[in-house]
């Protein structure tokens, strides 16, 4: 015993020594200037959109942290569509693979479709997307507008509230454990795990961090891992009792079945939270935004269009070449790793006119990427922009004198972009 935690103190001491080292060079890049080390640190990934407007103007951007980056709508958009760019390395497999247990725990969460290539990629992606069939997403806006409905009442009896914590955070994790049918007694716990689970997209901050991480993911396999056998028992509705089925088929494997599972609670909370805040932040600092939406609550749709491309809640994604090609006149070789950034390519004037000027009636004539495109577009996104159109268009409706009544907290996140807390009033 007392010689296994002299091993793991030894453990966490060389993470703890790799983590800091990480996180110094990365500091050091970015204040000389390095556009990939600024989107990871502070002060410069609070404000993000001066470092992509510096990436969009050179094309592809080279950085010292050993990942290039795209920012224009059309380079970032032809590589999320490129099938010759993957989510691993050109042999199959994953970029971070784990070396031993030290580097485990700098990976300690298996994020299913989003980290998988074809075929594995192609072939859970079938069974996953009966998930979102639209018979199923009129289900979801009756849960939604239920879930709304409840909370705003809640809110409105206290006249001032936490938009994040008090609507904008229940209204999608209600949704998920429904869709999931996770019995309500695992609510709190679950939303505790899909927070956690958020933050490991950044990667892992520290040592407690990364315990906090693996603890989480285990926990949240033993939910799933009972969940599965009590549909067995007793298959209802849902859609792991749906998932269940492929599995006796020897269609799929319990760990990927579990890892769906999860991968659908962190892809559909954080997000769709940060939808919510974005919308609401940006039409309260753009002057005549919020009174349009309240004179007419139809055009929420509109709103939460404008939002993804003006501010979205996944700001980035990554794509590996899986042999050696031309990007933007540039050679670049096999396995080499490319961030795409959603965000810069919605502000790019070439795309969208006046594209710092948020409009909720804004015709989009080139269609956003906050969904990504190709292979991995979200397959939530359709449930996204409902929660989305039910949340603004309530609240609208019902609180139509909603305004800020404090200091917004924004997240610090680099890949998930929201308010951590936004104080309002009605
Ligand atoms: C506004 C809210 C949302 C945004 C902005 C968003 C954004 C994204 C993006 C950018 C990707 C692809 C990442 C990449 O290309 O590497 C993605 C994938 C995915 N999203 Fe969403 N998402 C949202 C909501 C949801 C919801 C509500 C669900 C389900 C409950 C969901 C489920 C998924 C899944 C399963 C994938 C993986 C698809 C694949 O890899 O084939 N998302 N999402």
């Amino acid at each position: 015993m007392a010689l296994r935690s002299a091993s793991s103190l030894r453990a966490d001491l060389a993470l703890g020594g790799r983590i800091t080292a990480m996180r110094l060079g990365g500091l050091a890049l970015a204040l000389r200037g390095d556009p990939v080390a600024r989107l990871m640190h502070k002060p410069w990934r609070l404000d993000p959109y001066p470092t992509y407007a510096a990436v969009r103007g050179e094309g592809l951007a080279r950085s010292r942290v050993g990942l290039s980056a795209v920012g224009t709508h059309a380079l970032c958009e032809q590589v999320l569509r490129d099938r010759r760019f993957g989510v691993r390395l050109a042999d199959g497999r994953p970029p971070f693979a784990p070396e031993d247990a030290e580097t485990s725990l700098l990976e300690p969460v298996d994020l299913s479709l989003l980290g998988l290539d074809p075929p594995d990629h192609t072939r859970l992606r079938r069974l996953a997307q009966p998930t979102f069939a639209p018979r199923r997403l009129q289900q979801y806006r009756a849960v939604a507008e239920e879930v709304t409905a409840g909370l705003l009442d809640d809110a409105v009896a206290r006249g001032r509230f936490d938009l994040v914590s008090d609507l904008a955070a229940p209204l999608p994790i209600t949704v998920i454990a429904r869709l999931l049918a996770i019995p309500s007694v695992d609510a709190d716990r679950f939303a505790r795990w899909g927070r956690a689970l958020g933050t490991a997209l950044d990667g892992v901050r520290s040592v407690s961090h990364a315990h906090e991480l693996a603890r989480t993911t285990a926990e949240a396999r033993d939910l799933f891992t009972d969940l599965v056998d009590r549909r067995r028992a007793e298959p209802g509705d849902d859609v792991v009792s749906g998932l269940v089925g492929a599995l006796d088929a020897g269609q799929m494997s319990l760990d990927e079945l579990v890892s769906l599972a999860q991968l659908l609670l962190v892809a559909g909370f954080e997000t769709t939270t940060n939808l919510i805040g974005n919308a609401v932040r940006a039409m309260h600092t753009t002057p005549g935004q919020w009174e349009a939406l309240v004179a007419d609550p139809s055009l929420a749709p509109g709103a939460v269009e404008e939002t993804l491309r003006y501010d979205p809640p996944v700001q980035l994604t990554a794509r590996i070449a899986h042999e050696d090609l031309d990007l933007a006149g540039v050679r670049f070789r096999r396995n080499w790793g490319v961030l795409v950034l959603i965000a810069a390519a919605g502000r790019d004037p070439e795309a969208h006119p006046d594209p710092d000027r948020f409009d909720l009636r804004r015709e989009q004539t080139t269609p956003h990427l906050a969904f990504s495109g190709g292979a991995h577009y979200c397959l939530g996104a359709a449930l996204a922009r409902l929660e989305g159109e039910v949340a603004l268009r309530m609240l609208a409706e019902r609180l139509p004198r909603l305004r800020p009544a404090g200091r917004l907290v924004p997240k610090t996140a680099t890949i998930l972009r929201g308010p951590r807390t936004f104080p309002v009033a009605v």
